[in-house]
């Protein structure tokens, strides 16, 4: 029979669990979202997401052996994302993993859950897409690496105040739109124009591999809502003028991506990208990669259901098995961002 393991996310606020063969076949990938419970305050509240993986994670695992036709005595392995992510949340999917490591007596393996979201690259393109510079763009970060293999990672840049997602979603806040943003705004950018508004474009001039989305932020909300202190009032609100905000706010954002993987790939030498996490899912950032592929870079993004969340992409724990490169069940979740 073809050796099985059972991934389990937890890292933020959607719990998965996903069984993958040695081949990197996704057999079964449950997602049990949360946005419902944090819609109403604009963001993840990290205890109501705790508590809610606590319900949570048994049923889902269940769930991905039932749709993978699997039991729990089929398991080769289990993999974990322990790092990096919001503690509680982290902690739930560890103990549920080391629990079934020592219950079952299989390996345990610690995922990382930035490189899980390149690898979902490698698992689309089928084929090596390392050495690469790999961008991940989430809710949570907007890092840029030196990929010297899947598992081996330089940290070249990051952004130093909010992720690109995170600026999606409060854009789309300050704009009426429902969480998550992303998705909201590129719908209803469709309608708009991407030239209305020269929103700022931080650090694209810059050598610095660094991200900046405050200042867009801010500069979104003046033009919607007004200036602070100034007499004039803010132009009317209207859907039309609303469009226009996110398309110009969403193409800022793309072109900033690109410019900086530019960078990147330019300064270490590299013609290969790999791009993953939610933002990735963003189509007007993956037609100005274009760009890219048409000056020669190989450019690999995740596919569409692998760049949010989930624990397929904790496929790239075979890597680790592979290695032996198995977690003690003593290990603890890190809750911040690792520099090589
Ligand atoms: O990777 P992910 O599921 O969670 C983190 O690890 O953070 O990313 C979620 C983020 C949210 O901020 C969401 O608004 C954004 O990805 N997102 C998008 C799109 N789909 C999701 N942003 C822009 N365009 C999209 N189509
Ligand atoms: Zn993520």
């Amino acid at each position: 029979m073809q050796p099985v393991l059972l991934a389990i996310e937890s890292s933020c606020d959607e719990t998965a669990a996903a069984i993958i063969d040695d081949q990197l076949q996704v057999l079964s990938s449950v997602i049990a979202s949360q946005d419902d419970l944090h819609q109403q305050f604009g963001g993840v509240v990290p205890e109501i997401a705790s508590r809610a993986h606590v319900r949570n994670i048994l049923p889902v695992i269940d769930e991905a052996l039932k749709r993978a036709g699997k039991s729990l005595e089929d398991l080769t392995a289990i993999a974990v994302m322990t790092q990096p992510g919001l503690v509680g949340s982290l902690l739930v999917g560890l103990t549920a993993a080391k629990t079934l490591s020592l219950l079952l007596d299989i390996p345990l393996l610690a995922v990382n859950h930035i490189e899980a979201h390149l690898y979902a690259c490698r698992m689309a393109a089928g084929s090596e897409v390392f050495p690469a510079i790999g961008l991940v763009v989430s809710g949570g970060h907007t890092n840029l690496y030196d990929c010297r293999g899947a598992t081996d990672f330089e940290l070249l840049g990051s952004t130093i105040d909010d992720a690109a997602g995170e600026a999606f979603d409060k854009v789309a806040a300050l704009l009426g739109l429902p969480y998550p943003g992303g998705p909201e705004i590129q719908k209803i950018a469709e309608t708009g124009n991407p030239q209305a508004f020269n929103f700022p474009r931080s650090f694209i001039k810059d050598d610095r591999l660094a991200f900046s989305f405050s200042g867009i932020k801010t500069s979104v909300r003046y033009t919607a809502l007004g200036q602070p202190g100034s007499r004039e009032p803010a132009p009317e609100l209207t859907p039309q003028r609303v469009a226009d905000i996110a398309a110009s706010f969403q193409e800022a954002v793309a072109e900033v991506l690109v410019a900086k993987c530019r960078q990147a790939l330019k300064q270490r030498g590299r013609t290969s990208l790999c791009i993953g996490g939610g933002v990735a899912a963003n189509r007007r950032f993956r037609e100005e990669l274009e760009q890219l592929t048409a000056s020669g870079i190989e450019v690999h993004t995740a596919p569409m259901n692998l760049c949010t969340d989930n624990a397929a992409m904790g496929a790239i724990a075979w890597e680790l098995y592979r290695a032996g490169t198995f977690s003690e069940l003593d290990i603890d979740v890190v809750p911040g961002l690792v520099r090589a």
